[in-house]
């Protein structure tokens, strides 16, 4: 038998749980179905793009012939930490030093990370789901204790019950996870939910990461409270990047920002510090037009791009919300950011085992959306996530085709 190279330990625990579903999606497609899929999150195939500084910033900082091995404390470095620092300031009113920012390929990257690098055997982590689908499948790559808590009250449009986070908390809890404002849920959680939050953390010593990618991209008037900003002495790891803000999803932008007034972190941070330097060698000259998008989008009108978005989206959001709350069978909480929502399928659990059937199930109808299990394996389930990012009319036919679908399943 000719020899196989095996994979690690580490690798085998690691699983793409959408795969099978994508594969069953492409071999519908390829016997010629056409599916209508929800799934997505790119933004540029239905006409999003970004503002015209971004394409700029990158042809000139390609200009710069920026491609020597500076190191990361090198001018590049220097110029993206001070604008993280800047923006951080002015659109949160959040003080940083530049010290304290930490150059991701992506915010992606910052959670494998972060997993990597804070979990010891034992140490649990309080992940609140419904969450981002890489804060689960990494998760379980790094640890056996991620601890599924209920992090989202469905009745009380998605804001957090504090009194599960304490019943889940033991002297092991180390880490809590948060995404603010949430995927998939679509919630923006007040000032006071994220203040209880940070204080129930507070009260146990445990750090709070806070990936708040979209932190700008909220309707309805709202606003997102950053958990730094109301964190006072407690350590918030904060995420964000490039991706949804400036839709440059391509650029694998990505920064971790350390709020530790009371250097309880110190140490973590100067580890991991040098563990990223050695990793990347630097920010790579991506920092510079990175940083050069920042310093733009704190000039008149930089962000007017995110207004022109937002009101775009809730129209797609109003539209999607409604026509899911008229099918029979399907219930879903108002999305107040970003670009999903995530609706209770009733049916799960009695027409349907679980969201996989469910999901396979309607697939065989003509449409994708991803299965609730993705975004937290407990607080997840019999929900599925669907995005409003499609053009009206795509999404019409495919909740024509979904209500069609559930009108015959429920009957
Ligand atoms: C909450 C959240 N975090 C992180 C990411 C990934 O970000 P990036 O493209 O910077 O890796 C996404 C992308 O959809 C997201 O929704």
């Amino acid at each position: 038998m000719e020899m196989q190279v095996k994979p690690s330990k580490r690798l085998e625990t690691f699983h793409n749980y959408e795969k099978p579903f994508r594969e069953r999606m492409s071999e519908l497609e390829q016997r010629g179905k056409n599916i209508i899929s929800f799934a997505g999150s790119d933004v540029h195939p239905f006409g999003y793009m970004p503002p015209k500084y971004v394409q700029e910033a990158l042809i000139k900082a390609a200009k710069k012939n920026l491609t020597m091995y500076p190191s990361i404390r090198s001018s590049i470095g220097k110029r993206f930490r001070e604008a993280v620092v800047a923006r951080e300031k002015k659109v949160h009113g959040v003080s940083y030093d530049p010290e304290d920012v930490i150059w991701t390929n992506g915010v992606t990257h910052a959670h494998e990370l972060l997993y990597f690098s804070l979990l010891d055997p034992g140490d649990e982590c309080l992940l609140l789901e419904p969450t981002y689908l890489t804060w689960c499948e990494f998760g379980y790559v790094y640890s056996d204790k991620i601890i599924s808590v209920r992090g989202g009250v469905e009745e009380n449009e998605w804001q957090v019950d504090p009194d599960d986070i304490r019943a889940k908390i033991t002297e092991k809890s180390k880490v809590l996870i948060m995404v603010n404002p949430n995927n998939p849920t679509g919630a923006v959680w007040d000032r006071k939910t994220v203040k209880e939050i940070i204080d129930i953390a507070g009260e146990h010593d445990i750090l709070v990461i806070s990936d708040e990618i979209y932190d700008l991209i909220v309707f309805d008037g709202l606003k997102s409270v950053p958990a730094a900003s109301v964190a006072n002495d407690v350590p918030v790891i904060t995420l964000n990047g490039l991706t949804k803000n400036w839709l440059a999803q391509g650029w694998r932008v990505g920064y971790m920002l350390f709020h530790d007034p009371e250097g309880k972190m110190e140490q973590f941070k100067k580890k991991l510090m040098d563990y990223v330097d050695f990793l990347l060698l630097m920010p790579p000259t991506m920092a510079d037009a990175a940083a050069e998008v920042l310093e733009k989008s704190l000039e008149k009108g930089g962000m007017d791009h995110i207004d022109a978005l937002n009101r775009k989206l809730e129209k797609h959001r109003d539209y999607l919300w409604k026509r899911l709350n008229e099918i029979d069978g399907i219930s879903c909480v108002k999305p107040r950011s970003g670009y999903f929502s995530f609706p209770l399928i009733e049916g799960i659990g009695r027409i349907w085992k679980d969201e996989r059937e469910f999901v396979y199930d309607l697939l065989e109808h003509g449409v994708y959306v991803r299965p609730g299990f993705l975004f937290g394996k407990v607080y997840g389930q019999r929900h599925v996530r669907m995005s409003f990012i499609l053009p009206i009319d795509m999404m019409r036919k495919g909740l024509d085709r979904l209500e069609a679908f559930m009108k015959k399943r429920m009957a």
